[in-house]
């Protein structure tokens, strides 16, 4: 298994090293436009192995070449969130970024799985998808496993119990329009509503939505992350294992939940082949409408970027 990186920021270099600390792949490569960066932090997680007790063999290049032949690719390019700004924000920056870097990937890896994180996300796998001329199922995007991350942590708090007891979906694009579906929460199978005041659940529902640009207020200078860092390795560990893990992943919807021809974050199967179902779950009118919703303002963003892709 070879995984690459691409991006040595905080998410990219993070993302590495769990990879390796998890021995999820014989060799990692942290690829990164700045020189010395990636060979530096690449060659410093490296010397950790010993100590962490790895072989993963971590290697740092600005040369797209060291990539070939990849399994999995993680893709974390481009520029972050500061105070004041949306994801959407982001869009034509990182459009350009993502689509010359994918352009370059695919010169070397023929048939890799894709795991998206950089924002918009939503968008930017579609970006992805739509250059690399991969399968659909092998295009995924990082959103629904870090809100849900979250909001499964203010439930645990507010409930004083355990986070490995909260079972729990947020579906929807990664933005502000997301979807934390309540009536698909429950702490060991007792449903949220059950123990939390509706008013109390509302505002957790408003921290996960807001859960990103509250990190980027406090950083000022980036956005989160340790929590995606780790959201993205675990679908990685559900591809790499095979685990067939039900997690909410943004895909390329085909009408499932009345919504055609956009990437959106919805309930998925990864397995080793990627995405190996999408499961379309009963939700109410509200819900439905929401997801819609969302999904129609990612529709709007990446309608911005056909001159970009032509
Ligand atoms: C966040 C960014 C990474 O939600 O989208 O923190």
């Amino acid at each position: 298994m070879k995984i690459t990186v691409v991006g040595a920021g905080n998410v990219g270099a993070t993302a590495a090293l769990r990879i390796a600390e998890k021995q999820l792949a014989k060799e990692v490569v942290l690829i990164d436009v700045v020189e010395g960066i990636p060979q530096g932090k690449a060659l410093d997680m490296y010397e950790s192995g010993s100590i962490g007790l790895f072989d993963t063999c971590i290697f740092g290049s600005n040369d797209y070449k060291d990539t070939a032949n990849s399994d999995i690719i993680l893709i974390t390019a481009g520029l972050a969130r500061k105070p004041g700004m949306t994801r959407e924000d982001l869009l034509m920056k990182n459009g350009t970024i993502i689509r010359d870097v994918t352009k370059e990937l695919m010169k070397y890896s023929s048939n890799p799985i894709i795991v998206m994180v950089s924002n918009p996300v939503d968008i930017m796998t579609y970006v992805a998808w739509k250059v690399s001329g991969l399968p659909k199922e092998q295009v995924i995007g990082m959103g629904g496993v870090l809100d849900t991350a979250r909001y499964k942590t203010f439930i645990a708090e507010a409930l004083n119990v355990s986070m490995q007891d909260i079972s729990a979906l947020v579906l929807g694009g990664h933005g502000d329009a997301m979807v934390p579906v309540v009536n698909y929460t429950n702490v060991s199978g007792i449903p949220l509503t059950e123990l939390l005041p509706q008013d109390k659940i509302d505002e957790l529902v408003t921290r996960t939505r807001n859960g990103g640009i509250e990190i980027v207020n406090y950083l000022k200078t980036g956005s989160a992350f340790y929590a995606p860092a780790a959201s993205a390795v675990e679908m990685i560990e559900a591809i790499v294992k095979d685990r067939k893990r039900i997690l909410p992943c943004t895909t390329l919807l085909d009408n499932q939940y009345g919504i055609d021809d956009v990437f959106c974050g919805v309930p998925v199967k990864l397995g080793k082949n990627g995405i190996e179902q999408v499961l379309e779950i009963n939700l109410s009118a509200t819900e439905l409408e929401a997801l819609q919703h969302s999904a129609a303002i990612v529709d709007e963003n990446c309608k911005q970027l056909t001159s970009l892709l032509a």
